[in-house]
């Protein structure tokens, strides 16, 4: 019974919209009808107020990182289940009808609970990625894809399978973004809108 609860902490926590929360606290509107449309802090950035959008960097990737870290504490065997539960709930949240976020930066904060390591190699690859191109889904999506190689390299074999799927459902969920990219039509951060 560990799994049900643990899946449903990390749903119950992953499914808080906190980049359309904070937008329309903060007088900006539904963030869902500008730019992509995206509820993450990359479209939040798109209002062009960056508080916001690292406030919901954080927040998306505390939301991760709180799942696991309580899931470690109360349900130790089922922390994985808590990881997946937090990035479903934030890419299919019931309260938006199952329309949420791509998961890049709740993911961000689930490698790190899981294993810090993992994390860290995250964060650089995302960083790293953002830095050269300036396009935040090559930045996701390759920091996604990196996770489960980093925790194979770690020899924290039991962390790949969740995190595998998680990296492929990330990538799914860019499809609109690859698309773009293909194109040459993906926006650049500080580029034009
Ligand atoms: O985390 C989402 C990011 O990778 C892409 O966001 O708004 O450009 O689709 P967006």
């Amino acid at each position: 019974m560990d799994w049900i609860l643990a899946a449903l902490l990390g749903y119950a926590l992953g499914a808080v919209p906190f980049g359309l929360l904070l937008a329309l606290a903060m007088g900006q509107g539904d963030i869902r009808k500008i730019g992509s449309g995206n509820i993450g802090a990359t479209n939040v950035l798109r209002t062009g107020k960056k508080g916001l959008a690292a406030a919901t960097l954080l927040l998306d990737l505390g939301k991760g990182l709180a799942a696991v870290l309580l899931a470690w504490r109360f349900l130790p065997d089922a922390a994985g289940f808590a990881a997946l539960g937090a990035v479903l709930g934030h890419c299919f949240p019931v309260w938006l009808r199952f329309k949420g976020g791509k998961g890049v930066a709740t993911l961000a904060g689930v490698c790190f609970g899981l294993a810090w390591q993992v994390g860290l190699a995250y964060a650089l690859v995302w960083i790293g990625v953002l830095a050269v191109t300036r396009i935040s889904s090559a930045g996701g999506m390759s920091a996604a894809l990196a996770a489960p190689v980093a925790a194979a390299l770690l020899g924290r074999m039991e962390l790949v399978p969740v995190l595998a799927g998680l990296a492929v459902l990330v990538i799914w969920l860019h499809r609109a973004n690859l698309a773009r990219l293909r194109a040459g039509t993906e926006p650049r951060i500080g580029g034009a809108k």
